[in-house]
């Protein structure tokens, strides 16, 4: 495993480049069911850790609180190994509110302190002072160490940093192949201050693996809303998991791996895949050995360029027919 190291004020973290996103756990959006839940969910954790991974991503929302169960659950007395990341929804961003949910997120975990406690989106409504009026609290009684926020443009990213008055360290986003706005100003601004981007959807929940085709689509509840599983989009992804194949075969890897070793090549960004099996899990924490060369970088660049998948207005009634189909 490769980290980043994070000073964090009393101690230096260490945070896996390869991470393991929970979501999956508990969660009926991914469909994966019981067992899943209450025994997979758990040994994929456990392997982590013995695989060297060390952030785990969840959040209170997951499973309305089954993925922080699960996870702390998994963990137990491994905590000291673990950078444990949960995020806030904020519905109602007020102080007293923030430090409510903060303790009961810390609960569902079983810890006393969260390493890293984000602010799932932005509010539309309301700014980030009195979020982080909260946020500063619970790090002042030491319950949260690093603030962090997610879907943040670098905009407000930064005027949160401001309200809190110290680091607000990471932005979780969207980061693959198929989704690079991130490039424009968050890595940039990431790469010279020291802060970090976590990328979510990695692997583009799926699609970067080449499992999927036109006749073969996934069928749950995020994925058939998701227009990247739409079959003309599948099709027009084959030159895409085509050079993700070449790359591979260059390395002796899948493409999952080349898409997340392409993802973890930018220096301040870590990702977060989720996994349905300790296979994947596997694997996945063995793409942060690889080495992309520069040429293999760009010319993954360059066909996910030329990848133009159908997507807004126009995906939506392609969407409903699908989901018919
Ligand atoms: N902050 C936010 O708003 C936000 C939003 C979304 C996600 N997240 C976080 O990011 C994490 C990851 O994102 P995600 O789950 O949306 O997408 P992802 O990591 O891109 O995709 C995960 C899915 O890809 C497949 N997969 C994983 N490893 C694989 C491998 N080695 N080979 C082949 N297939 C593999 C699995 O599905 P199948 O096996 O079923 O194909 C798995 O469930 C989440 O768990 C969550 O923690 C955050």
């Amino acid at each position: 495993m490769r980290y980043l190291s994070i000073d964090t004020g009393p101690e230096t973290a260490k945070i896996s480049r390869i991470g393991l996103g929970t979501w999956q756990f508990g969660s009926r959006d991914w469909g994966y069911g019981q067992s899943y839940a209450e025994q997979e969910a758990r040994v994929i954790v456990r392997r982590a850790l013995e695989l060297g991974v060390t952030l785990f991503d969840t959040a209170e929302i997951y499973g309305f609180g089954r993925s922080e169960r699960i996870l702390g659950e998994a963990i137990g007395g491994n905590r000291e190994s673990a950078f444990l990341a949960t995020k806030i929804f904020p519905v109602l961003p007020v102080a007293p509110v923030v430090e409510q949910r903060a303790v009961a997120s810390a609960n569902r975990l079983g810890v006393r302190r969260i390493d890293l406690y984000q602010v799932h989106q932005p509010n539309p409504l309301v700014r980030d002072g009195t979020i982080m009026r909260g946020m500063r609290a619970l790090q002042r009684v030491g319950l949260v160490g690093e603030v962090g926020v997610s879907n943040y443009s670098l905009e407000r990213w930064r005027a949160a940093e401001a309200a809190l008055g110290s680091p607000v360290l990471t932005n979780q986003v969207q980061y693959s192949l198929v989704a690079r706005s991130p490039e424009r100003d968050l890595l940039p601004f990431a790469e010279s201050t020291g802060h970090v981007v976590i990328a979510y959807s990695p692997l583009a929940q799926g699609l970067l693996s080449g499992r999927y085709h036109r006749d073969s689509r996934p069928t749950n509840r995020v994925r058939i809303a998701n227009p990247l599983f739409l079959p003309e989009n599948l099709e027009r992804a084959d030159e895409l998991i085509t050079t993700l194949r070449e790359v591979a075969e260059a390395h002796a890897a899948t493409p999952a791996q080349i898409a997340l070793a392409w993802v973890i090549h930018r220096p301040a960004v870590v990702a977060i895949p989720g996994a349905s099996s300790v296979e994947q899990l596997e694997s996945n924490v063995a793409a942060a050995s690889i080495e992309l060369t520069e040429d293999q970088y760009q010319a993954l660049k360059a066909a996910a360029i030329r990848f133009n998948p159908i997507t807004g207005p126009q995906a939506v009634p392609r969407l409903i027919r699908a989901r018919i189909s």
